[in-house]
């Protein structure tokens, strides 16, 4: 009875409303037309539904496709024994644990990953979140305060960018992976603060580039600042035994935090974040997106389990992985791709112009290959690049499949072989890029010489 007063009040009151699309915050809704732009000139390539996947293929739109843009570095994802454990964590534990690690989704399996994980980082303690963005914008939000402050590098992921807009206090943006610029900003800022945290990707996530760890590490200790390194990309990639940015360098603990994600070579989804007891503990009780969300389930908890065992035990998929990305990259600088100097699993193709990248990409697909673009705002104007990303699991016979269409396409597209085309792609690289362009430019130029 209440209900269907309410409803005939609500009915009643509609007709009167007044909503403008001056007033209705859902104006911009309708008037948002950027992806639809995109879909009618049939270049849309987001949110493709995977219907089957092996590792290094995928079925998408009923055909078998060399996936050359996924972050299953280690190809862990069909391991046999990652697979059983999944499924013997569900007939234990059932599929989900439906409540927050604080009250009621706490697990064995939770707390012995943190454990065995703390021990492969080389950290004191580790803590285990359900996403790897939770991760840092739970971390990130309680750990910096009214007065203190954020340096974090321009190429940040979205999820440290959230990271520091939760957090109190401000933030200051330096130049990519630029210790000079840094240094420079820490200068004139430093002593404005009480605390301070220098924040980087150890791996950053489109260019694939390797953060100057002994360099941040150097001016966080000059500057009295705490450094925090997100290993999404690096977890399973660097290091003696994919243990991450720290141990790429051979410089154990020069991060005072690292974080991670679970959704890369690990097979999975969740995060973590491994530093000092004191600030785990602190993180635990005040991080509300660790505290208020429900727990990394079952099946995912014990996958990571295993995937931490085969990282250790099982050398092979990171030989397997370096060996493909040294042919990739290698064979992809030959043709006159430039790919930024990268030198882990991530090559991104530099194509200039935003249009162009998402056709190319487009083409890929239709050709049975699976990438991604990138595209502004992600990357500045003329700088759209194709993200590709390579894996333990691809056989040599997909690589060699995707070098034959790339070097199609790179000329179809006039990306390579054409000397305007390549002079104008050389200015982009080194104004945007900066050293890294041209170095991409050097080692180009030298392939053409040899
Ligand atoms: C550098 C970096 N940090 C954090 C995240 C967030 O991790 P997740 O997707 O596991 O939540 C990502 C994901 O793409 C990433 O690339």
């Amino acid at each position: 009875m209440v209900c269907n007063t309410s409803r005939n009040e609500i009915m009643s009151i509609s007709e009167f409303s007044n909503l403008t699309p001056e007033n209705d915050l859902f104006s911009k809704c309708a008037a948002y037309d950027t992806a639809k732009k995109v879909q009618a000139a049939g270049l849309y390539c987001f949110f493709r539904p995977i219907e089957e996947t092996t590792g290094g293929n995928v079925v998408t739109h009923g055909k078998k496709r060399v996936m050359i843009g996924s972050n299953n570095y280690l190809g862990l994802t069909h391991h046999p024994k990652v697979i059983e454990a999944a499924k013997s964590a569900i007939d234990r534990f059932g599929t989900g644990f439906t409540g927050s690690r604080f009250l009621n989704g706490n697990s064995v399996l939770h707390e012995e990953l943190e454990e065995k994980l703390a021990r492969y980082l080389g950290k004191e303690a580790a803590l285990v979140f359900a996403t790897g963005f939770q991760s840092n914008q739970g971390a990130l939000s309680v750990l910096v305060g009214k007065k203190d402050v954020i340096f974090s590098d321009q190429e940040n992921h979205a999820s440290i960018i959230e990271g520091t807009r939760s957090a109190a206090g401000e933030t200051i943006v330096f130049r990519h992976n630029d210790p000079v610029d840094l240094e420079k900003k820490l200068k004139e800022n430093r002593e404005r603060f009480a605390g301070a945290l220098i924040v980087a990707d150890g791996v950053f996530s489109m260019s694939g580039d390797i953060l100057n760890l002994p360099a941040f590490a150097l001016l966080a200790k000059k500057y009295n600042c705490r450094l925090y390194v997100d290993d999404a990309h690096s977890l399973g990639v660097l290091g003696a035994q994919g243990q991450g940015t720290e141990s790429h360098f051979d410089l154990p603990n020069s991060a005072d935090i690292v974080m991670g994600t679970f959704s890369k070579s690990f097979a999975s989804i969740g995060g973590y974040v491994a530093a000092d007891k004191d600030v785990i503990h602190y993180i635990k009780h005040n991080a509300r997106h660790f505290m208020f969300t429900a727990a990394m389930p079952p099946a995912a908890a014990a996958t990571v389990l295993e995937c931490l065992r085969v990282v250790q035990e099982e050398p092979e998929h990171l030989e397997a992985l370096r060996r493909n990305v040294t042919k990739m990259s290698t064979e992809l600088t030959r043709m006159g791709y430039y790919t930024l100097g990268s030198q882990t699993p991530i090559l991104p193709l530099l194509i200039g112009d935003d249009m162009m990248a998402l056709a190319f990409t487009q083409k890929l697909y239709e050709n049975g290959v699976f990438a991604t673009p990138v595209v502004r705002p992600a990357v500045p104007e003329g700088c759209a690049l194709i993200r590709t990303s390579y894996m333990a699991a691809h056989t040599d016979s997909d690589l060699d499949y995707v070098l034959t269409v790339l070097e199609k396409l790179g000329k179809a597209f006039g990306i390579l072989g054409n000397p305007e085309r390549q002079a104008s792609l050389d200015e982009v690289s080194v104004k945007h890029f900066g050293k890294r362009g041209a170095q991409a430019v050097a080692s180009a130029a030298s392939m053409k010489l040899a």
